[in-house]
């Protein structure tokens, strides 16, 4: 983001540079110098942050990505969960806006980067649990409403495509919104924050709702899942994955996702008034070639 400032934004580019070729004290006395002509610009802030904590200079990293947060409040950079990785606040929910912006950027090349790249398989995981959980009992697997919570470029409607006759999709993305448009699987697009997005809908009104590898950017399952156990019709299902841990509760992983503890999604779901179906250890995509712990469940409406 430019600072408005010709001379303050040509100081971050250079250190952008310098950053790059690892010349880090030569970059962070740029930013400093950048934030000297511009103090909002929250760019420089935030590169000054991400420098200090390469430099292993922990308090002036919170001190820079606070800096970072108080000249952006919309936070599109995301520097409150670097704080939060330093522990210097609390674990908290995503700002929409930092999700906004990374979705966007990552649009153009989301499907090649996360399907060949990461090799992910979250569609076709909750396609065969669903399958799985409508078979135990005995219950064709066809929906007549669907929704696709967090619906990217639409690989999740993609893969129950001949399960499902009405797409709903909701995204806050833009980009991947367009992106899942021109697939034209889609009856309806819902530009919004998914919570909000479901909370829209009129109760029972839908008789699947999926959520693949998006539930991994909210820290707190519980409103969703109260909304989801709201919008389902008797006998409907929920299923998603989310990436997990070992502990207790839910943790922000060094990839800036959170991780869902298996004791914390079974108490969420028995919260909200939903029955697990199938609570499965499965990973969705693999991080430096090896699996994501995960896991896939199947809730549903009794
Ligand atoms: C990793 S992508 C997964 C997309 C798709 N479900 C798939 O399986 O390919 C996560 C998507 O969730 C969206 N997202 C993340 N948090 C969201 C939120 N709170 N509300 C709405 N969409 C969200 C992002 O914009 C992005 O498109």
């Amino acid at each position: 983001m430019s600072s408005g400032d010709l001379v303050a934004d040509r100081r971050f580019d250079f250190a952008r540079d310098l950053q790059l070729k690892g010349d880090l004290a030569a970059a962070a006395d740029l930013l400093l110098q950048a934030t000297d002509l511009a103090p909002g610009f929250a760019s420089a802030w935030f590169t000054l942050g991400d420098i200090r904590e390469q430099l292993g200079e922990r308090d002036e990293a919170i001190a820079a990505f606070r800096k970072a947060q108080t000249t952006d409040p919309d936070d599109r950079h995301g520097a409150g969960l670097r704080l939060m990785l330093l522990g210097a606040e609390k674990l908290s929910g995503m700002p929409p806006a930092y999700v906004r912006s990374l979705f966007d950027q990552y649009a153009p090349k989301f499907e090649s980067a996360l399907v060949h790249d990461l090799g992910y398989r979250g569609p076709a995981l909750l396609f065969k649990a669903v399958l799985a959980a409508r078979a135990a009992v005995r219950k064709p697997a066809f929906f007549k409403r669907a929704i696709d919570l967090g619906c990217g470029t639409g690989l999740a409607a993609r893969a129950f495509a001949t399960e499902v006759d009405r797409f709903i999709g909701i995204d806050l993305s833009p980009r991947m919104i367009e992106r899942a448009r021109a697939t034209g699987l889609y009856a309806e697009l819902e530009l919004a924050e998914m919570v909000q997005g479901l909370g829209s809908r009129p109760d029972a009104s839908a008789d699947l709702i999926l959520a693949a590898d998006a539930m991994v950017y909210l820290s707190d399952l519980s409103p969703l899942l109260r909304e989801a156990a709201r919008v389902l019709a008797p006998g409907g299902l929920l299923a998603f994955t989310v990436e997990t841990h070992g502990g207790e509760g839910v943790i922000l992983g060094k990839g800036l996702r959170y991780a869902h503890g298996g004791a914390y999604v079974r108490s969420s779901i028995a919260a909200a008034g939903l029955t697990l179906s199938r609570l499965d250890d499965l990973s969705a995509r693999n991080e430096d070639s090896a699996p994501v712990p995960g896991l896939v469940a199947v809730a549903a409406k009794a």
